[in-house]
């Protein structure tokens, strides 16, 4: 599959080693010219190319943004259309600046990134784990019941499916929060976020949720 990465940091350049390691092609991006991401791509081999933000998208059947949830509107929505986007995104205010919109809860945050990308199939994804968990946690050769479990939400059955898959094979398991409007119970301070727990725990706990 061909997968895009926008934001090559601690969970895109993560995600891109994950992937590419599973047998799929990896454009990486940053906010930067793509030469400043050469060494990296170097080291992902040679599934993995360096490229803009909006060539990521364009390249990708499913798009990864991970990036500080403050730059969103930064991102071109035109070649995110018909996309798979999975946003591993958090709001930090003290990083992103204040969002009304998610300050009030009106928007969950993978909400808000939907609406500047209308025309993309958005999930949210990969947001729970800490980055490193991420990097060493992955079983691919184990049973589900013995993964660790990564909540994801989307309003796209297929889409999710897909991601769904992608976790398989990177050796997590998928469970599923809900509709993005549900997806509230697996951003920061809710009881699943940054637990490590198997799928039926990480059920239990989404159910826990309280806003
Ligand atoms: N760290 C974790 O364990 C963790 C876990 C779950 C979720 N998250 C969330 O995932 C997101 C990324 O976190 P991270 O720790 O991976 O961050 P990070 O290591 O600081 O990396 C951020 C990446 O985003 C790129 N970027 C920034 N603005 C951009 C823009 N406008 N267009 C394209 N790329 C842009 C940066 O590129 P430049 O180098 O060019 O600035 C950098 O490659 C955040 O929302 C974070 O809350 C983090």
């Amino acid at each position: 599959m061909r997968i895009g990465i926008v934001g090559a940091g601690n969970i895109g350049g993560t995600l891109a080693t994950l992937f590419t390691r599973s047998g799929h092609e990896v454009a990486l991006a940053n906010s930067r010219d793509p030469r400043t991401l050469a060494g990296q791509v170097a080291a992902l081999g040679p599934r993995a190319h360096a490229a803009t933000a909006a060539e990521a998208a364009a390249f990708g059947e499913v798009v990864v943004l991970a990036i500080p949830l403050g730059a969103y509107a930064d991102l071109p929505p035109e070649p995110f259309a018909g996309r798979i986007v999975v946003d591993a995104n958090n709001y930090y205010p003290a990083r992103d600046g204040r969002i009304a919109e998610l300050d009030s809860g009106a928007l969950t945050s993978t909400g808000l990134l939907a609406r500047h990308l209308p025309d993309a199939r958005v999930t949210k994804a990969f947001n729970t784990i800490h980055w490193e968990h991420l990097r060493d946690l992955g079983r691919p050769d184990a049973p589900a019941a013995d993964r660790r479990a990564i909540p994801i939400a989307g309003d796209d059955a297929a889409a999710k499916a897909v991601l769904t898959d992608l976790i398989d094979q990177i050796g997590f398991t998928a469970v599923d929060t809900g509709l993005l409007v549900d997806s509230w119970r697996q951003q920061p301070d809710t009881p699943v976020y940054g637990a490590e727990v198997s799928a039926d725990q990480a059920t239990v706990l989404i159910a826990q949720a309280r806003r």
